[in-house]
């Protein structure tokens, strides 16, 4: 009897067959899961990460209400196309802190990821009042309305402790200290030393040129952060993973 023959016997009997596949199915299975458990953790930890500040939280807030997302990503991948338009492909660590997360699933507009620093603060606020004025080919609708909105930072102490409750490590002292963190940041002339102390390289600067804080503020804010907490010219992946 050959070894084909011997294969008869389980294509014959469906219970044994049944038996068979759930052995191999369930090898195979904690083959791949059981390593998880071993490693400490599967987001490799880089240096510069840090949470949000309250006014690009607030920032982030106002992307997410006015739906960004429905047309830009935020999720650079390792492909040659999308690493020399956009830069460094995105780590899993750098959107720890991004609840939810803003990876996206459709790209009618460029990906975000990294548009940090990239341009001004006055072409992102002529590019927000009106896209196609900077780039006539845009179909990206108007949000110059956002100049006009004023904000506080009533609530905002709240919006970090919900932040915190989900996992993001703000310390008592971030979340004690975020209406000041929150009207210093878009107050050069503020004392602004303790945020600085807080968050590390944080940018302070007047976002929308006007005197009133307003809704562009806090979104210029989060958008000129994005991808740059990472520095890449010293960044090594860890090749031990
Ligand atoms: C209907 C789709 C759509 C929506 C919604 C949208 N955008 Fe855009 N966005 C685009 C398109 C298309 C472009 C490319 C043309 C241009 O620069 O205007 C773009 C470009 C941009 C750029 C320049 C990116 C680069 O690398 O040149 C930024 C920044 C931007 N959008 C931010 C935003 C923000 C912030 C919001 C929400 C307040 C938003 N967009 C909402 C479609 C959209």
């Amino acid at each position: 009897m050959s070894i084909f023959n011997k294969h008869k016997i389980i294509e014959t009997n469906a219970t044994l067959l049944l038996v068979c596949s759930l052995l191999v199915v369930t090898v195979g299975g904690i083959v791949e899961i059981a390593p998880l458990f071993y490693l400490e953790n599967t987001i490799e930890k880089v240096k510069g990460m840090r949470p949000y500040t309250p006014l690009e939280l607030k920032g982030r807030d106002l992307y997410m209400r006015e739906g960004c997302y429905t047309c830009h990503s935020q999720m650079i991948r390792p492909m040659r196309d999308e690493v020399e338009r956009y830069g460094h492909y995105s780590l899993a660590v750098e959107s720890i802190y991004d609840h939810p997360f803003q990876w996206g699933s459709k790209r009618t507009g460029p990906d975000l990821a990294r548009v940090g620093a990239r341009y001004s603060d006055e072409w992102h606020v002529d590019h927000l009042v009106d896209p196609r004025a900077v780039v006539p080919e845009s179909i990206m609708p108007k949000y110059g309305f956002m100049l006009d909105r004023k904000i506080n930072s009533d609530g905002i102490e709240a919006l970090v402790k919900t932040h915190r409750a989900v996992g993001v490590p703000y310390s008592d002292e971030m979340i004690e200290n975020a209406a000041l963190d929150f009207d210093a940041q878009a107050d050069p002339d503020s004392d602004y030393d303790g945020l600085q102390e807080r968050y590390g390289k944080a940018q302070v600067r007047n976002f929308d040129g006007q005197k009133a804080l307003t809704e562009m503020d806090a979104l210029i804010a989060y958008l000129q952060m994005l991808g740059t907490l990472v520095d890449f010219s010293t960044f090594e992946p860890d090749a031990s993973r």
